[in-house]
């Protein structure tokens, strides 16, 4: 059975972005053709300006809500990263691997680098050397697929070009995985700048729509929604990003295609309300089970406590053997 790994950072609530380009398939597909783990990656929280109890919070947020979406302990496997000491050590191996080079050239490196600096802040070393933190995740479980939204691309490359570069030189230990993105919605963007990507680190912003809005701040935010000049509705990215993006979202929530899904509305008007609506419906049994869940904390603690178990057996004979394959003495 093919081996799927995935996993959301607690450094901000989760949105419909991450739902549809990412989340979503973990439920519907993953969980059910792969033997799969999706974890909290609560270590790369840590590589911006964090407030730990936030941290916290927002971690046990993530879990709770990844089983409201539907992931099943029983059939996947959901934990927190910094549970795994596997993650951490299997990363410092991949650091005699991966070049300065390589992490300077990440795209999220330089831009989230650049919008530190221009705060006036300074740039943590773990922001620099985070993809092969993410890279030591996916390789230490042999993992065959990585589903993640269209910005995730990069790093899974990078992963693949340390994955190969260990092989040649120290013996063939990690297997090469691929990315999987979704049909539509792979980038999911901000409603009130339809040029960039609805982030959920951005400001509590009336272009984000998060998983625990209330229907009327969603309605709010999709009827607010930025749209482009003209008034047709049609599905192109480049010349009318605003109105493609409630395309994807419409065709994400219901099922179809943005292209078809174009030549139905008339007007703007009449799209921005449909898809409203359709997120909506869609989020309403997710905050259902996540209230369900909120009310038996134990529940979900439990869930964790196996997760990592299950998880901790898993990766540590792989990160043993590259221990011993890049020449570290064994403990005997
Ligand atoms: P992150 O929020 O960066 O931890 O991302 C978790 C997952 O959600 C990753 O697979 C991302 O690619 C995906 N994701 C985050 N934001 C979006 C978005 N706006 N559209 C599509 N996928 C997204
Ligand atoms: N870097 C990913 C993001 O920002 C989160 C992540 C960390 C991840 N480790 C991973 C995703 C391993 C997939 C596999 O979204």
């Amino acid at each position: 059975m093919k081996r799927v790994f995935s996993g959301i950072k607690p450094t901000g609530h989760l949105t419909l972005g991450n739902y549809l380009g990412a989340m979503r398939r973990w439920s519907a597909v993953d969980q059910h053709e792969a033997d799969a783990l999706f974890c909290v990656v609560d270590l790369h929280a840590l590589t911006v300006d964090h407030d730990p109890g936030r941290v916290r919070r927002l971690s046990r947020q993530a879990a709770t809500l990844l089983l409201a979406t539907g992931l099943d302990p029983q059939l996947c496997t959901v934990f927190v990263q910094s549970h795994v000491d596997e993650h951490a050590r299997l990363s410092y191996l991949l650091e005699c691997v991966a070049t300065d080079g390589e992490m300077r050239r990440m795209i999220q490196y330089k831009e989230k680098a650049a919008a530190e600096r221009a705060r006036g802040g300074s740039v943590r070393l773990s922001l620099l050397t985070y993809p092969v933190l993410m890279a030591a995740d996916i390789l230490a479980y042999g993992t065959d697929e990585v589903p993640v939204g269209d910005d995730q691309t990069q790093h899974v490359e990078l992963t693949r070009d340390v994955a190969v570069r260990f092989n040649q030189r120290y013996g063939r230990t990690f297997v090469v995985p691929r990315t999987t993105h979704p049909e539509v919605a792979a980038r999911v963007m901000n409603l009130q700048d339809p040029t960039s990507k609805m982030g959920k680190s951005d400001d509590v912003g009336p272009g984000v729509v998060y998983l625990l809005d209330e229907p009327e701040a969603v309605r709010k935010k999709i009827m607010r929604a930025v749209t482009d000049s003209g008034s047709e509705v049609v599905h192109d990215r480049e010349a009318r990003p605003g109105v493609s993006n409630l395309l994807e979202i419409l065709a994400a929530c219901e099922g179809g295609n943005p292209n078809d899904l174009a030549g139905v509305y008339e007007t703007y008007g009449s799209l921005k309300k449909d898809t409203a609506e359709a997120v909506v419906e869609f989020l309403r049994p997710v905050q259902q089970r996540h209230k369900e869940l909120c009310a038996d904390p134990a529940y979900v603690e439990g869930v964790l406590r196996e997760g990592a178990e299950k998880a901790r057996e898993m990766a540590r004979p792989r990160v043993d053997a590259a221990y011993r394959a890049i020449g570290l003495l064994p403990a005997g």
